[in-house]
């Protein structure tokens, strides 16, 4: 046909189109012949370089070869992106019966789960939630709680200090006072939170564990007050047939004072290793706001009572789940947790 140089391309050309298998390759090939430094496109370039009689010769067989590899190469992209959608089609088809991958479901732990419910069922009483800090000054957490240094009371916690005047807070009860320093009556809150005690770990003890602290405050706030409030909450958390008892106790910052009890749901009452032997299990403190802590904070005793509680958490939860050693909160079992899922 035309030229020797521009047969020789044009068979290499032909082949590699029918060895090529994909559009990748086919492209490779349009790159390589006919791209800007493909070997057609430079040979046509280079036309001027030869001797005038082979000019015409070359030229037209050149471009003739061209478009013969233009329409090649058309052809079989046509036919190899056919093949090519068709497999895509086949492997990625979406298939939408097959189930998904479920991710791990967590859950709530015991411990947040109670400290949910007890704010719940105060804040439908009317109390807000009021915080504060687990690092302390001696002064809120002691001195105007009326326990004065080197009074036996400091004896009822055992504390970690961290220096002369500041320590890990052993109740939430010093954010009554911040509280009280900070607003006028009438006072209505709840406060939950972490404190420490240089406990021993056993059964019911942990050296850190949470409390719910409540406070009310205004004029003619009286014990039965107190009562009631404590009763509809043990009944809200514990149930109807639920048994609780209050029982005369002590505590420097109130007066008279009172801790509430709960049957013990291991024995019911007959003596345990859980209860001690006493078949009540303690869930709080509580009392009538002494006189001297409402002095300490600037409001008159002779205006406004108050009454205040502080709970703890887990012993609410040992009763509300029925767990016999409240460790188990503490240990990260997942065995323990998934449980409460
Ligand atoms: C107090 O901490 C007082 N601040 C409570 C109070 C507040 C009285 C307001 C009057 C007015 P007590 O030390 O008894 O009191 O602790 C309260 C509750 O915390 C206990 O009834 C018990 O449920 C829980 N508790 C005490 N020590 C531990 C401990 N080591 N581990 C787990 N729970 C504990
Ligand atoms: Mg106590």
């Amino acid at each position: 046909m035309g030229h020797p140089r521009v047969d020789a391309i044009a068979e290499e050309a032909r082949q590699a189109v029918s060895a090529a298998r994909t559009s990748a390759e086919l492209e490779q090939i349009r790159v390589r012949f006919l791209g800007r430094q493909g070997l057609l496109t430079q040979l046509l370039r280079a036309l001027g370089t030869l001797a005038p009689e082979e000019r015409p010769l070359v030229g037209a067989a050149a471009n003739e070869t061209k478009r013969e590899l233009e329409a090649l190469l058309a052809t079989r992209l046509l036919a190899t992106q056919d093949a090519e959608r068709r497999v895509r089609r086949a492997t990625e088809r979406l298939d939408l019966t097959l189930p998904g991958r479920r991710p791990p479901w967590g859950a709530l732990h015991p411990l947040t789960r109670v400290h949910d419910e007890i704010v719940s069922i105060f804040a439908g009483l009317g109390f807000s939630v009021a915080e504060g800090p687990e690092i302390e000054t001696e002064y809120h957490n002691f001195e105007a709680l009326n326990i004065p240094r080197d009074h036996p009371a400091r004896d009822m916690q055992d504390t970690f200090y961290l220096s002369e005047s500041t320590l890990l807070r052993t109740h939430t009860s010093p954010v009554q006072v911040r509280t009280m320093l900070a607003q006028k009556p009438p006072v209505r809150i709840i406060v939950p939170g972490r404190v420490f005690r240089r406990d021993i770990a056993d059964m019911s003890h942990s050296p850190m564990f949470h409390q719910v602290e409540g406070l009310a405050v205004d004029r003619s706030i009286t014990m039965s007050d107190l009562k009631a409030t404590l009763e509809l909450f043990a009944r809200e958390m514990f149930g109807r047939q639920s048994r609780i008892r209050f029982r005369p106790s002590f505590f420097p910052f109130t007066e008279p004072s009172a801790e509430v009890d709960v049957l013990c749901f291991v024995c019911q009452g007959s003596g345990c290793r859980l209860c001690k032997q006493g078949g009540w299990l303690e869930i709080l403190g509580s009392g009538m706001v002494h006189p001297r802590v409402l002095k300490n904070v600037g409001y008159d005793p002779e205006e406004v009572t108050g009454w205040a509680f502080g709970m703890g958490i887990e012993r609410i939860a040992m009763l509300r789940y029925g767990i016999d050693d409240l460790r188990l909160f503490f240990d990260n079992d997942l065995r323990f947790l998934r449980q409460f899922a």
